[in-house]
């Protein structure tokens, strides 16, 4: 985890560089008056553009539980909110989510800009998605799993075949898993990770792969008739994907990072969602 030794969290208003860019960004009507105000006088901070003043904007796709999921209140809860609403205090920002968003579009959202700052959903860093988009320093590590009907009695080998139906969310890194290590398997894509367990609890799929942290959640929180076959080592890391266009946006959140780290709040957030600082 690299770390920064910036001095201080500030605030920043948008500059006038930041007006040129939104402008013609459709939305909210926030975009920000022109103002020539590079950054904070007294640190030389460098500074960043937002979406709405004051606000750090994220974009997600909202069925990850345990990261980033709507409660039975309709609420919008996880790891992952809860980190970003501690970022955002140690950047002097508020956070607010946007609504639900398929996964495969937030990378596309976030390198158009002008809709969110951020998305901060359990992103793993990739080459391919670096073309596209910058991204923080990683978060936190993740695999993936192998989830199959507990009664199935699969072996991984079994699975690569026509015949065979897995599920995965769409353009997730579990669904380029299956294409190159179960090439002959038909792959379902689907847009709701809770659809691919529910048809592989009724049968209509016989696999998913999905983030091993969202299978055992998932699974023991609404699913024990299926079981993880396979732990994956894909050695993944989550990041929190930023615009090209705001490298100072990228900086403030890697220092607001370390500082939650240093701080014993990440630990806290991990024991509180995972039940364990080891992940
Ligand atoms: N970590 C995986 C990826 O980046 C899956 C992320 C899915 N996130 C979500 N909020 N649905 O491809």
């Amino acid at each position: 985890m690299s770390s920064m030794n910036r001095r201080s969290f500030v605030k920043v208003a948008g500059a006038a560089g930041a007006a040129a860019l939104l402008a013609g960004c459709s939305g909210n009507g926030t975009q920000e008056p022109a103002d020539d105000t590079q950054s904070d006088d007294a640190t030389g901070e460098a500074d960043y553009t937002l979406v709405k003043e004051g606000v750090l904007t994220n974009v997600a796709e909202l069925g990850f539980s345990p990261f980033e999921y709507i409660d039975d209140e309709g609420n919008t809860v996880g790891f992952d909110v809860d980190l970003s609403n501690a970022l955002a205090e140690k950047m002097g920002l508020t956070c607010e989510w946007l609504p639900n968003q398929a996964f495969d579009t937030l990378v596309p959202t976030i390198k158009q800009g002008g809709k969110a700052d951020i998305s901060i959903a359990g992103v793993t860093i990739t080459d391919e998605r670096l073309e596209d988009v910058d991204f923080t320093d990683p978060y936190l590590n993740s695999n993936q799993a192998l989830i199959v009907a507990a009664s199935s009695g699969y072996a991984t080998d079994d699975l690569d075949a026509a015949d065979v139906q897995i599920a995965c969310q769409t353009g997730t890194t579990g669904d380029a898993w299956i294409q190159e290590n179960l090439p002959n398997a038909t792959r379902v894509p689907l847009a709701d990770v809770t659809a691919g367990m529910m048809g592989v609890s009724t049968g209509s799929y016989q696999a998913m792969v999905i983030d091993l942290p969202v299978a055992q959640n998932m699974l023991a929180q609404s699913f024990s008739d299926l079981t993880i076959l396979e732990e994956i080592p894909t050695g993944e890391q989550y990041g929190i994907a930023v615009s090209y266009d705001n490298p100072g946006l990228k900086d403030a959140l890697n220092e607001a990072l370390a500082a939650v780290e240093a701080d014993g709040t990440m630990d806290e957030l991990k024991q509180k969602w995972f039940g364990t600082t080891d992940i």
